[in-house]
């Protein structure tokens, strides 16, 4: 199997791009399907997940034409519900975001139906408000045999009030596609205000669309006859900005992060602040510097303008290195600290209560064979075998592959040593028994 063998120990420097949204690209991939025409998407990052989403669409009926990179240019004009097949389904079923077909597809076509979708597993992942949402918007909603599948009353749907009982991003961005065609005016209010809520809205407005308020709590969507092509750009990924940015606080050095919004990266940058590490803004990058020790500090995530959930497990992985006490606490999901059992593996000293983790910095993590449980999981375990000691062997990499664009390129690039190397899993059978127990 494929896995990453880091030489840890080497301090980062130079200059890193960061590539386009993957959440945001998710959602405006399938939110292509309501387009009658050609959508180029520009900034599209090169990642599994974007990959598997292009793959559905294709086999839907739509033409998708790679023009460079970063750039496609897609045409939905002849999707076809009756296209659904087998072969999609086990697309669907990898990826979180198949779910945002269904809001496309009842807001073209006024009926939708696609399996329950996949993704990384931190617990119980409901989907309670995109049901509600669709459901106020005019249409059955029914979830069977692994399906979801949804039928517009009347044939389509119609405008209406939402108020989510919790902040969701999957949620705000399913209504917000189905009712960009919807009969009348549509208002959802506690919506989630992540920046890939904005830049969904700012992809649709470009096609035609009238919705107002993204990136505010409440959104409001003037229903129009249908959306026409036309050009967009995708905002760059915040998360993998921010990961790079942890992966520099902990192993030392100066990284020129290029290619971002600093307003989104906020959040991230005032923890690292906190913890002794220099950050300064550019229009367009941040530039990282960390030459002295880490402090300690506390992290609570929550949805944005809060500290990411998506960026808890990789700074969870700095606070590793840091000296002191520090404590975590997820708010926004039931489990996501799986990849703490592979951090104690390289010598890190956590304990988890529920959704807080208490983490007592170390001298040095070693180096050891670890799994990427799920993407920011795997995320931290690379960043963690940059900063230990020795040699580490990072597994089930494909989780990794999701979402980070070039992850090994743009690591070596910065001088990390690191490698993608095809060789068996390491066989537990022949480990010394005393490791086994
Ligand atoms: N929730 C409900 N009911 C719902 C939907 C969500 O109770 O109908 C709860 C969830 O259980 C969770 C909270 O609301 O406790 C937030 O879930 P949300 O719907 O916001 O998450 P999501 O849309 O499933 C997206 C990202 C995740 C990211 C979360 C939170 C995509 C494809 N995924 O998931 O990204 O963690 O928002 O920001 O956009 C990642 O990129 O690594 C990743 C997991």
């Amino acid at each position: 199997m494929e896995k990453y063998v880091i030489r840890g120990g080497n301090p980062l420097r130079g200059t890193v791009d960061i590539s386009g949204a993957k959440n945001a690209a998710v959602a405006i991939i399938p939110a292509a399907i309501m387009v009658r025409g050609v959508c180029r998407l520009e900034n599209l990052p090169q990642i599994s997940d974007t990959d598997t989403l292009l793959r559905v669409l294709s086999y839907m009926g739509a033409s998708v034409r790679t023009i460079n990179r970063s750039t496609v240019e897609l045409d939905c004009t002849n999707v076809k519900l009756d296209s659904l097949s087998e072969d999609i389904w086990a697309l669907t079923r990898r990826i979180r975001a198949s779910y945002y077909l269904i809001g496309a597809m009842l807001g073209r076509f006024g009926a939708a139906c696609s399996t329950m979708p996949g993704g990384c597993n931190f617990g119980l992942r409901p989907i309670d408000q995109h049901i509600k949402g669709l459901t106020a918007l005019g249409a059955d909603v029914r979830v069977e045999g692994g399906f979801i599948r949804a039928a517009a009353r009347d044939g389509h749907l119609h405008g209406t009030k939402i108020y989510l009982d919790k902040v969701s991003v999957g949620a705000t961005i399913n209504i917000m596609i189905a009712a960009a065609t919807a009969e009348g005016v549509t208002v959802i209010e506690n919506v989630a205000r992540e920046p890939h809520i904005v830049d969904l809205a700012n992809f649709l407005n470009s096609m035609g669309a009238d919705v107002r308020g993204a990136g505010t709590d409440v959104i409001k969507i003037r229903g129009v006859k249908e959306l026409h092509g036309g050009t967009y750009a995708l905002i760059p990924d915040q998360i993998e900005a921010g990961t790079y940015m942890a992966a520099v606080a902990a192993t030392g050095g100066a990284v020129k992060i290029a290619n971002v919004i600093p307003k989104h990266l906020d959040c991230i940058s005032s923890k690292l602040r906190e913890m002794n590490v220099e950050i300064e803004e550019g229009d367009d990058y941040v530039l990282v510097r960390r030459e002295g020790d880490l402090r300690h500090t506390n992290v609570k995530t929550m949805p944005y303008p809060g500290f990411p959930t998506d960026m808890q497990p990789q700074i969870g992985t700095v606070l590793c290195c840091a000296s002191g006490l520090s404590v975590i606490t997820e708010g926004v999901w039931d489990n996501r600290y799986k990849y703490i059992e592979e951090l104690r593996k390289m010598g890190a000293q956590i304990q988890v209560d529920g959704r807080t983790a208490f983490i007592q910095g170390v001298d040095r993590l070693t180096g050891a064979t670890v799994r990427a449980c799920d993407l920011r999981a795997g995320a931290a375990v690379v960043i963690a075998g940059l900063a230990a000691d020795g040699v580490t062997r990072v597994e089930d990499i494909q989780y990794i592959e999701r979402g980070y664009q070039n992850i090994v390129g743009k690591l070596q690039a910065l001088g990390a040593d690191i490698k993608c190397v095809d060789e068996p899993d390491e066989p537990s059978a022949l480990r010394p028994a005393w490791i086994a127990g």
